[in-house]
């Protein structure tokens, strides 16, 4: 007999299935709930509310554990590489040699973006934030790219997906060109997918751009870190969007918005700039730690804390490790991060943090990596944004293929009763 929940609401005793995942995390299925009785539930922020089943990412925030399609991220990170991790989180395996090969071909297919989108990113002001710009281009896409709107069989939907990988990192990198005033790179079929990222983004037309293996190699491991997080903000953002049938470029587009705030993707760009604050404010990080502890202090320490880890965030473990390595291998010695380990010692020393369970997040080391490979602070996001497409496209393609029906949440009314209109010379 498989396990019920039993609610007495008016009197009357409801009964409503549980659910098991394979983890066996458990879950109450309300779906008859306002049929059988006539009430719905409230859960702001949805910290208790399951959206959907996937089949994608498994998260255990209290032991730190995070895996795509099975596989820990730990040993991704360790073993794979960018594109094969994509092609995992997006259809459910790792490709054999010959698929990645395959996969990448088809991918190169569309790496040519339409000229006219070039007069799209013209009209921004060399000050937009980067990912305004992002988002606005993604969802232009569409215009040059109808197709990808009807995704009704599999074909249309691996091309749509192909394009959207080919596509999203050449207008990811434009954004930074258009910035610096310099000429939008074209992606090189001949080189792998991670150095064309730093070609579109570096090399100029004065010479060639030398790729460094090292560098090439931290990146990948960054964009396998960020590929998927189960159903986060901009996630969730993506399949709501996608839910009313919305074309994918769309859906990514709406996914690049929720990111870029501060509380979710965004603060990666604000980590690193609260750890220059408090460098240029002579590296005192417990005034920092005690404005973030102060209630009347809208102050919060970026990087820190998370809605689902309640114990280290397992990525930015890996971060941080990569962090060293990499400031390490580039001979480059940051005193921010210095400032960051500093910061984060006295932090998870202190009750306030320690007591909430908030520990360092996948945005706290990143941004220090980011800048040491010499990407802009208001490119970070943008970074996130490229890593995290996969896993938007993966769980856009699940959230089609379960027919899922579109997103429509429910409310609590909290305005006015009913009352008659009053013409304006009688208010
Ligand atoms: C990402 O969801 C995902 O998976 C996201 C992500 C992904 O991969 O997609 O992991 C990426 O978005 C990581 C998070 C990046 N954001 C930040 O680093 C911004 C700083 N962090 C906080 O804003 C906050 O921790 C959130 C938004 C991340 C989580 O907020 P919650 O779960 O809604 O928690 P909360 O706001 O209810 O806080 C609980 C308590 C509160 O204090 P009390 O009311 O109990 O006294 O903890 C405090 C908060 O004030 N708190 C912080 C804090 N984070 C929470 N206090 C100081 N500094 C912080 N960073």
């Amino acid at each position: 007999m498989s396990e019920t929940a039993k609610i007495e609401l008016g009197g009357q005793t409801y009964e409503l299935p549980v659910i098991e995942g394979t983890e066996n995390e458990k879950a109450i299925d309300i779906s008859k709930l306002r049929d059988l009785s006539g009430y719905i539930t409230l859960d702001r922020g949805y910290k208790n509310t399951g959206a959907c089943m996937s089949s994608i990412t498994y998260l255990d925030g209290e032991n730190g554990i995070l895996r795509y399609r099975g596989y820990s991220i730990e040993q991704l990170a360790e073993n794979s590489t960018f594109l094969e991790v994509s092609y995992l989180t997006i259809f459910g395996e790792l490709p054999t040699a010959a698929q990645l090969i395959k996969f990448e071909n088809d991918i190169r297919k569309y790496t040519l973006v339409n000229e006219e989108m070039k007069n799209i990113i013209d009209g921004f002001p060399r000050t937009a934030h980067p990912m305004g710009v992002l988002s606005s281009l993604t969802s232009a896409l569409t215009a040059f790219n109808p197709k990808a709107v009807n995704v009704d069989n599999e074909k249309e939907m691996y091309e749509a997906i192909c394009k959207t990988m080919a596509k999203f990192i050449v207008i990811a990198t434009w954004t930074y060109r258009k910035s610096m005033g310099f000429p939008l790179n074209y992606y090189d079929n001949t080189k792998g997918y991670v150095d064309n990222f730093l070609r579109l983004m570096f090399e100029l037309p004065t010479g060639p751009y030398k790729i460094d293996a090292k560098i090439t190699s931290a990146l990948d491991k960054l964009f396998i870190l960020h590929a998927d997080h189960e159903q986060n903000c901009s996630t969730s953002t993506v399949r709501m969007v996608g839910s009313s049938h919305a074309g994918l470029f769309a859906s990514i587009s709406s996914g690049v918005s929720a990111l870029w705030g501060p509380l979710h993707g965004g603060a990666n760009q604000a980590v690193l700039e609260m750890l220059e604050a408090i460098k240029n404010d002579g590296g005192d990080v417990e005034k920092y730690v005690l404005k973030a502890k102060d209630k009347d202090d809208p102050f919060r320490l970026m990087g820190f804390g998370h809605r689902v880890y309640k114990n280290f965030d397992p990525r930015a473990r890996i971060i941080k490790k990569a962090a060293d390595d990499v400031l390490e291998t580039l001979g480059v010695d940051d005193p921010i991060l210095d400032i960051a380990k500093k910061l984060e010692k006295v932090a998870l020393e202190d009750d306030y943090f320690k007591s909430r369970n908030l520990y360092p997040n996948v945005d706290f080391y990143s941004g220090i990596i980011y800048r040491a490979l010499g990407i802009p602070v208001d490119m970070f996001t943008v970074m996130f944004a490229i890593g995290r497409l996969p896993g938007w496209i993966g769980q856009w393609k699940e959230m089609r293929a379960n027919t899922e029906p579109i997103g429509r949440p429910r409310q609590v009314y909290t305005g006015e009763r009913e009352r008659n209109y009053v013409e304006i010379s009688k208010r």
